[in-house]
């Protein structure tokens, strides 16, 4: 499903964003938190398997392009923590260096977190960070996010945190 925000257009991952893509996943810079760059041919396998969660949850991996001018910029997820269906879900994001500091990774925050709460039947939402990860821990705590405790994903120890699916406004007292 495609979303818009002000200024953004996050498109489900697909092969016609390859050179996009690849440009964030191989950047060093971008990859510090995550495992390290991708090799180049790496980026293909990936967006693959993006599609095919896609096909099969209906969820997964966006390419997150600026609106104006259609360039990729990043990519975000909604998907089970580790890929692993018993897992919670979780949300993420990476952003080219060039477009850190404009609230681009915030705006994708929001609207991810509110497909999620739309569309899946999830109470709590999940986010994983090297405890290290300071940009990213502070996009969790302006969506909303608390810190809940260390966990060990992805091969090392992580920062999680969470969120509750926003309730309706509490009614009026009498
Ligand atoms: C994590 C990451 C996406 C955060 O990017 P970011 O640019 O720092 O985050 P935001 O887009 O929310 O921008 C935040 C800044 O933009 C500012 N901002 C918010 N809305 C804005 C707007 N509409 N216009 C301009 N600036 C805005 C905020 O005030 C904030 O500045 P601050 O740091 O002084 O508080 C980025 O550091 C990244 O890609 N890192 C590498 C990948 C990674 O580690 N991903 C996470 C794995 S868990």
């Amino acid at each position: 499903m495609i979303l818009h925000t002000e200024r953004l257009r996050l498109e489900p991952c697909n092969a016609a964003h390859y050179d996009g893509l690849r440009v964030v996943n191989t950047d060093p810079e971008v990859m510090r938190f995550l495992g390290g760059a991708q090799a180049m041919e790496e980026t293909r396998a990936w967006i693959e398997r993006a599609e095919a969660r896609w096909a099969a949850l209906g969820y997964s991996w966006w390419s997150i392009i600026l609106t104006e001018s259609g360039r990729i910029i990043g990519a975000g997820c909604i998907q089970h923590i580790e890929n692993d269906p018993a897992n919670d879900i979780e949300i993420g994001w990476r952003l080219l260096p060039d477009t850190w500091g404009h609230g681009y990774a915030g705006e994708t925050a929001r609207a991810m977190a509110d497909f999620a709460f739309r569309e899946l039947p999830i109470t709590q939402l999940f986010s994983n960070a090297d405890p290290q990860n300071a940009a990213s821990i502070k996009v969790m705590q302006r969506l909303g996010m608390r810190f809940l405790e260390r966990r060990h994903y992805y091969g090392s120890e992580c920062a999680t945190y969470v969120m509750d699916r926003p309730g309706p406004p509490a009614a009026p007292g009498r």
